[in-house]
C-alpha cells in the first residue's frame, strides 16, 4: 500500500485508519471524501518540529488553506501550532467562522480588490503578503483609515524554475505573481513600501511552485532572498526580520513518486539559509513556510461506486464511477496520476487494465487512464488515494452534480465534517 494507514481487512475490503471503506460508502453514500485526522496531525507536527528545530521558536509553518478549505480544518491545524495562509476573503471568512485568530493569518492573492483589502484590514489580519505596487497603495490608505500600521511581507520572484507542471510553477521571472528581483523592480517595490507610512515591511515572501521534489530551487531561493535583503539593508537602510519561503513540497500520488523526507529537506534549506546569513552578516527573527498539499493530500481518499464496465473491443476497457472531474478535476486539468484500487476487492490481484471515467458528458472526464485494478462489477467501491489536497477545494457543480460529503476519521470513528450538497443547495442563489 502507498501509505501505512491503509490496510486490507478480513472481508478483503480496503480500510482507512482501521475503518472499512465499503461500510463507510454504504453509510455516507458516494462519492465520499475521507480524511484521516491522524495523518493531518502527523504532517503538521513534522513541519512544526522541524521548523522550530531549524529556524527557531518564532518560526512556524502556515497551512495553505487553498489546498483544502472548510470550517473543520482550522481548529485542527490551530491545535497543532500552525498559522494559516489565506488567499481570499472567502478563506478568511471561513477561518474566522471557525474561530481561527486573524493575527495568525497571512493574506495572499495577486489581485486583492479594494474591498478585499478593507476586509483584511478590518479583520485584523497578521500579515498582508503584498503582491504589487497597486495593492501597496490601496493597503496603505486602508491602514491609514483604520488607524493601524499593517505588517506586510513583499512578494518577490527569484527567477527559479523548479521543474514542475507549468500551471503550478509560480517562481519564474515571467509570472503574474509578485515582483521580480532579476529585473531590478523588486528594489523599487521595497523602496515604495518603505515610503508608505501605514505599513511596516517585516520581510519578504517567495514561492517557487508546487509538487516539487528537488531541493535545489528552495536552497537557491533562500540564498537569493538573503543577498537581496542585504542589498536592501545597505542601500535603503532597512533590515527585514521575517522570511516566508512558500510551500510546494511534493507528495506521493503513485509508487513512482519519491518519498519526501520533509525534516531532511527543511534542514537542507536551513543550512543554505544559515550560510547565506553568515555570508551577509544578517539575522532573522522568524522563517515561515506554507505547505498545503503535504499537510492534507495523503490524508485523503475518495470513494466512488462503480456504475458500469464497458469493454470497447480492440481499444480499451472503461470503468465508470459516480463522480469524476466535478469532485477531482486534477486529471482533466493536469493529467495528474493517481493510485486507484477496487476497495471492495482489495485482496484480489489488480490485473484488469482500464480507464476510470467520470459521470460528466465530456470525454475528458477521467480520473486515471490505463491502470490496473481488480476487475470491478457494478456496485463495487473504487478508492482513489491522495485526494486530500486540491480536490474538494477545486470541486464544481458541472452537469449539476452536487459536491460530495466529507468524513473525518479519528481513533477508529468517522464523523461527518461536510454534508453532501443537495439539489436545493445548488439552486439557493437562483431567483
Ligand atoms: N503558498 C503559495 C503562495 C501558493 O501559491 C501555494 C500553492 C502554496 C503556498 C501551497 O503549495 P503546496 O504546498 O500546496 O504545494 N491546483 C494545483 C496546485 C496549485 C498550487 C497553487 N499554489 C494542483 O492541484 O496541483
Amino acid at each position: 500500500m502507498l501509505y501505512n494507514n491503509l490496510t486490507v481487512n478480513e472481508k478483503g475490503h480496503l480500510a482507512v485508519g482501521g475503518l472499512d471503506t465499503v461500510e463507510l460508502a454504504a453509510e455516507y453514500g458516494t462519492p465520499l471524501y475521507i480524511l484521516d485526522e491522524n495523518v493531518i496531525r502527523t504532517n503538521c507536527r513534522t513541519y512544526v518540529n522541524a521548523m522550530h528545530e531549524c529556524f527557531g521558536p518564532e518560526s512556524a509553518p502556515l497551512y495553505a488553506s487553498k489546498a483544502l478549505c472548510f470550517k473543520g480544518i482550522y481548529p485542527l491545524v490551530q491545535s497543532e501550532g500552525m498559522c494559516v495562509d489565506v488567499v481570499s476573503p472567502g478563506e478568511i471568512y471561513t477561518a474566522l467562522a471557525a474561530g481561527f485568530p486573524a493575527s495568525k493569518m497571512f493574506f495572499h492573492g495577486t489581485n486583492k480588490t479594494d474591498s478585499d483589502i478593507e476586509y483584511g484590514v478590518k479583520s485584523g489580519i497578521g500579515y498582508f503578503v503584498v503582491d504589487n505596487l497597486n495593492e501597496l497603495e490601496v493597503l496603505d490608505r486602508a491602514a491609514a483609515q483604520a488607524g493601524i500600521t499593517q505588517k506586510i511581507l513583499l512578494r518577490l520572484t527569484c527567477g527559479l524554475d523548479p521543474h514542475t507542471l507549468e500551471a503550478i510553477n509560480t517562481g519564474k521571472v515571467d509570472s503574474q505573481f509578485g515582483v521580480p528581483i532579476d529585473t531590478g523592480q523588486a528594489y523599487g517595490f521595497v523602496k515604495a513600501a518603505l515610503e508608505c507610512s501605514n505599513v511596516e515591511v517585516a520581510g519578504f515572501h517567495s514561492h517557487v511552485g508546487s509538487q516539487i521534489f528537488e531541493s535545489d530551487s528552495f536552497n537557491r531561493q533562500v540564498e537569493i532572498l538573503i543577498s537581496f535583503a542585504a542589498k536592501v539593508r545597505d542601500g535603503l537602510g532597512h533590515t527585514i526580520k521575517v522570511l516566508n519561503i512558500g510551500g510546494g513540497f511534493g507528495v506521493r500520488y503513485t509508487e513512482k513518486d519519491p518519498v519526501s523526507d520533509i525534516p531532511a529537506r527543511i534542514r537542507e534549506v536551513a543550512d543554505h539559509l544559515n550560510t547565506a546569513l553568515e555570508k551577509n552578516d544578517f539575522a532573522l527573527d522568524a522563517v515561515f513556510m506554507e505547505p498545503g498539499r503535504s499537510i492534507v493530500a495523503d490524508a485523503g481518499v475518495t470513494l466512488y461506486q462503480t456504475g458500469g464496465v464497458k469493454e470497447v473491443k480492440g481499444y480499451r476497457n472503461y470503468v465508470t464511477v459516480d463522480g469524476g472531474m466535478t469532485d477531482n478535476p486534477r486529471y482533466a486539468l493536469y493529467k495528474s496520476e493517481y493510485t486507484v484500487l477496487n476497495a471492495s476487492r482489495a485482496d484480489e490481484e489488480a490485473d484488469y487494465e482500464c480507464t476510470i471515467a467520470g459521470r460528466c458528458c465530456e470525454s475528458g472526464d477521467r480520473i486515471a487512464e490505463n491502470i490496473l485494478v481488480a476487475k470491478p462489477e457494478r456496485g463495487d467501491i473504487i478508492a482513489v488515494l491522495t485526494t486530500g489536497a486540491y480536490n474538494y477545494a477545486m470541486a464544481s457543480n458541472y452537469n449539476r452534480v452536487p459536491r460530495p460529503a466529507m468524513v473525518m476519521i479519528a481513533d477508529g470513528k468517522a464523523r461527518l465534517v461536510v454534508k453532501r450538497e443537495s439539489y436545493e443547495d445548488m439552486m439557493r442563489n437562483e431567483l
